[in-house]
Formats: structure tokens, sequence, C-alpha cells
């Protein structure tokens, strides 16, 4: 559910009619609804009810605007970062250290002793190299770093293969049959305070299988580390639910998960924490775009070339990805069209043959499905420079995130005098 509807003739951004919105900021431009986050955050926390309070850290990653951050952080979720950048968001949003947990294979000595200073809540040390890094750094720092150790369990999460982490061959994580061993060294390490096992096998997964085979060798490895003599207090079972990208589209639900979840961790005796991304920030946003023009193409169907890029908008180019594309003022009528913006490669291609409302030059349409990694992958490629952002909230509106120039990003480049 989402609050992206044709009203009167007209897809409103819940109250909010998107030709005003192009009006006034111009496109493209992303858009996200305040409601439909708050629902989507709202839904999950609820489908994790039988749990004894799991903690929530909405994945940065999938839309890091300090908006809708505050929107989550409102709703009491914390934050899974993977960089100091992310940190820095997550803490300017208001969320709390305790609250931030801090993921990722490489982060950097400079990051390790930020996470520290700031007193987030647990590194997910992806290596053990890495444990005896942060532990070193927080020693000569007089601290203690929680941490859970992630593990890599070999599952095939059957997603796209350049989001799937959980397979061996993957970089992240340690190897399941490893991890009881690394876990008991890192233990006895002073300045981290081994408290838990963290697993990711990827996203926008369809099925929740892998997830719960996943989760189950989770469950083995507790049983193991604990029979070893060590404490397990904390297992974070990561992001990865998928979200329909077609209309009519189905896909697991919140529930559905929340239920397998119960199931499969009964008994385990942790606190249980999750980092969802897509699942909440997915629908909640669109990219409205105008159609620059429309160009035959000898026989086949004609090249819709709208002002939106692969820049703004990475997914159908690096993942070969859907998102329905809708006009905002449809007339019944339908086309058949290549939808392809203005950057000069053929991978600048939202969609082939696509069956769609019809659609001609100056027409307003959006993308779906926006709100999870879409303006966050953006670049400026073909020096297109960064689109604006905004958050609907019932019947107004405000730019969330300014439009970047590339004359701005020009500025920051310079010509050294010996070239002149
Ligand atoms: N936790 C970790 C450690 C992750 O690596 C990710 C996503 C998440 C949580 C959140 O996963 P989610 O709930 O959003 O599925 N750019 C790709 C998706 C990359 C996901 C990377 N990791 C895309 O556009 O499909």
């Amino acid at each position: 559910m989402d609050h992206f509807q044709i009203r009167d003739g007209v897809m409103h951004a819940e109250d909010v009619p998107l030709p005003r919105i192009a009006e006034e900021v111009g496109t493209p431009v992303y858009v996200y609804s305040r409601a439909t986050l708050e629902r989507h955050a709202r839904v999950f926390r609820d489908a994790l009810s039988a749990l004894d309070h799991p903690h929530i850290a909405f994945a940065v990653k999938s839309n890091p605007n300090l908006a809708v951050l505050k929107v989550l952080a409102n709703e009491g979720y914390g934050a899974d970062v993977v960089s100091g950048g992310e940190l820095n968001r997550a803490l300017a949003a208001g969320m709390k250290p305790e609250d931030i947990v801090f993921s990722g294979v490489g982060k950097t000595h400079a990051e390790l002793l930020q996470g520290l200073d700031k007193g987030i809540g647990q590194f997910n040390i992806e290596s053990e190299e890495e444990g005896y890094e942060l532990a070193a750094i927080a020693r000569r720092h007089g601290r203690t770093a929680a941490c859970a150790l992630r593990v890599n369990p070999d599952v095939d999460a059957r997603t796209h293969e350049k989001i799937s982490t959980g397979k061996r061959e993957n970089k992240f994580g340690v190897p399941l049959d490893r991890a009881a061993e690394i876990y008991a060294r890192l233990a006895s390490e002073e300045g981290i305070e081994m408290r838990g096992i963290a697993v990711h096998i990827g996203s926008q997964l369809a099925d929740l299988e892998p997830l719960e085979t996943a989760f189950g060798k989770v469950g083995a490895l507790i049983g193991e580390i604990r029979a070893a003599g060590f404490s397990v207090t904390h297992a974070d079972l990561g992001g990865g639910l998928g979200v329909p990208y077609k209309a009519g589209e189905v896909l697991p639900s919140p529930a559905d998960y929340g239920a397998m979840v119960a199931r499969v961790t009964k008994g385990w005796d942790v606190r249980l924490m999750f980092e969802p991304g897509r699942v909440i920030a997915g629908n909640a946003g669109i990219l409205l775009t105008r159609v620059i023009r429309s160009k035959r193409s000898g026989n086949g169907p004609p090249f819709v070339v709208v002002d939106a890029a692969m820049n703004d908008l990475a997914r159908p180019a690096m993942y070969g990805a859907w998102h329905d594309f809708e006009a905002v003022e449809p007339t019944g009528e339908r086309m058949t069209a290549h939808i392809v913006g203005p950057i000069c490669e053929t991978g600048d291609t939202f969609a082939m043959d696509r069956e769609c409302d019809a659609l001609g030059a100056g027409d307003l349409a959006v993308f779906r499905t926006a709100g999870a990694y879409g303006a966050t992958m953006a670049s400026s490629y073909n020096s297109r420079g960064f689109i604006a952002e905004v958050l609907v909230d019932g019947d107004k509106f405000a730019v969330v995130a300014d439009r970047i120039a590339a004359s701005a990003i020009m500025d920051a480049e310079r010509v050294p005098e010996w070239l002149l």
C-alpha cells in the first residue's frame, strides 16, 4: 500500500498533485510520502510484535535522506550504517547512538574510531582481522565495543547476483564453519565484547525459504558457541525482504516474515535485531520525470526519451530492474515504447517494449518504487548534477534535498597552474 494514487485524473502524492511539484521544483525529482514511510515502518514493527523487544535499524544505504531518516527516527527506528558518512547522517537525523549498528566489510581505521567515539550500539564485524583492529583501537582509547560477528552461511538468496551476499564466494562475513573458533578467539580480546551473530544474505528476496535456511544455521551456531562456554545475547538477522515492483506482483508480507522469524528463533534467548531497507522505503518514493520527446525508430516502438536518466535511477541499467512507468495524467490510451534517458550510452534504458500509458513530449510520468536505492545511487555521469528530493506530508510538501547543479560539481574542480 502506498499513497501515490490517481485522483480526479491526476496522480497525487498523498494530497499533493504531482504536477504542482513538477512546476515548483522542476523535473526530474524524487518524491517521498511520509504517510507511506510511516505505514511501512509500523507494518514491519507490528509484524515482529511476537518477539521480545526487537531492535529495528533502518538500512540507511537504501535512502539516506535526512528527512526520511527523521521520519523513521520518530517511529523509534535505529540505523544500520555502512560508512562514516551514513553514521553522521543517522546521528544528524536524531537516531540515538546506541540504536546504531555499523556493518560493512571495509570499515577504515578512521570509521572504526568514529563509531567508538560516537558510542554506537554495535559493530557488525566481518572478519577476524577487523575484530583485532577494532579491539586495538578500542583499548588505545579506553573503550569497549559491543560486537556481532557477521557470518556467511553459504545460502543462495535466489535474487540478482549483484545483490546476493550470503554465498561462500561473496565477500561478506566469515565462513560459517570457522565462525565458532573466530568468535571464541575474539571473545578473549580486550576492547571488544562479543555479544552476537549477524547475517544478511541479500536483498529483494522474493522467497522466505533462503532466509529460513540461513537463520536455522545461525541458530545452530549460537548453540555451538554457547556450548563452548561463550555468551551470545544478540542476533542480527539483517534485511532483505523484497517488495513488489510490478503491479499485481505478490511477495511474502512482513507478517509472513515475522511469523517465520518467530518460529525459527523460538528458544534462542537473544535480542533479535533487523536491518530492513527496501521494505520500508521502496514503495514510499517515486521518480517524477517529464518526457522530452518521443522518437520514431524504424518500424519498432518509439523511443520515449524522458528527462530522468541512469545517473538518477541506476537500477534498470545496473540490474535490469523493472520499475512501473505510469503517466501522471493518464488518458486511458496505451502504447508500447522503449523508455530511455538522455545519457549517451545504450545502458541508459529504463524499459524496452514496455506497454504503458500513452505519453508524448511534455507529459509527466513516474517510475514507481524508487524510494529505496534510487537517489542514494545517483551519480553525476554526463555532467548532469544531482536531482532534488521532496517529502510530501498530507497536502504540503518540502524540498528535502536541493538540486546540486552540474556547475556546483564543476566548481570543486581545478586546473593546476602548470597546465595553464
Ligand atoms: N543489511 C545489510 C548488511 C545490507 O548489506 C543491506 C543491503 C541491508 C541490510 C538492507 O537490505 P534490504 O532490506 O534493503 O534488502 N542497490 C541494490 C540493493 C543493494 C542492497 C545492499 N545491502 C538494489 O538497488 O537493488
